[in-house]
């Protein structure tokens, strides 16, 4: 498949069969996480899967913030899931001389590598759901994530249902969202 019809095709599943996914697809896909390019190369990330039962359980409650909200409501039924957590970012002296802030790029990284990790999935015939939306003290406390190391995204994955196979992507059209060479 060209990467145009990937990107016009992809979206996001919130609906999972009952199939684990391997551990070396897993990995395969926080290979090319870890390939991502990154802020001054700071690659400010460090990926946690989680595919036993006990973990899982765990994750599913750190899914849900302590007001009831939470981003996935079908939760429980995901075989597996990829916690990204943003560490520290070791960016260049002049950039943080200039930013005053180490962590400048680190969530645009973090979204590179998670979106690079989607397409991944796509190629091994999995299906994925970007989570925006976590427990940040059950994230530490489940997977001992040392604290103020943010669980940015929490990646779904595995094999998709297809509830809405018609469905249209929603985008603003491209009128809207490109100029050229001035605002
Ligand atoms: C940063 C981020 C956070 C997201 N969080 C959630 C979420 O908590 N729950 C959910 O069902 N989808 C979530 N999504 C998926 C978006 O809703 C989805 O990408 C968007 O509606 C476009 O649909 P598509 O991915 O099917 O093209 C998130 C996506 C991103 C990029």
């Amino acid at each position: 498949m060209d990467f145009l019809t990937m990107m016009e095709t992809r979206k996001s599943c919130r609906a999972y069969q009952d199939k684990p996914v391997s551990r070396e697809d897993l990995i395969k896909l926080v290979e090319v996480g870890r390939l991502t390019p990154s802020g001054c190369n700071s690659q400010p990330w460090k990926f946690i899967i989680v595919d036993e039962p006990e973990a899982k359980e765990k994750l599913c409650d750190a899914l849900v913030c302590t007001d009831g909200l939470t981003g996935a409501p079908w939760r429980d039924q995901v075989p597996a899931f990829i916690i990204l957590v943003e560490q520290e970012a070791k960016v260049k002296q002049a950039v943080l001389t200039h930013y005053h802030d180490s962590q400048r790029f680190a969530q645009g990284d973090i979204g590179a590598a998670c979106m690079n990790m989607c397409h991944m999935a796509m190629e091994l015939g999995l299906s994925t759901c970007i989570l925006g939306m976590n427990d940040q003290k059950k994230m530490e406390a489940h997977f001992g994530i040392p604290s103020g190391h943010e669980a940015r995204l929490v990646l779904a994955v595995g094999y998709g249902v297809d509830t809405n196979p018609n469905a249209v992507k929603v985008r603003k059209p491209i009128e809207e969202v490109l100029s050229f060479n001035q605002w």
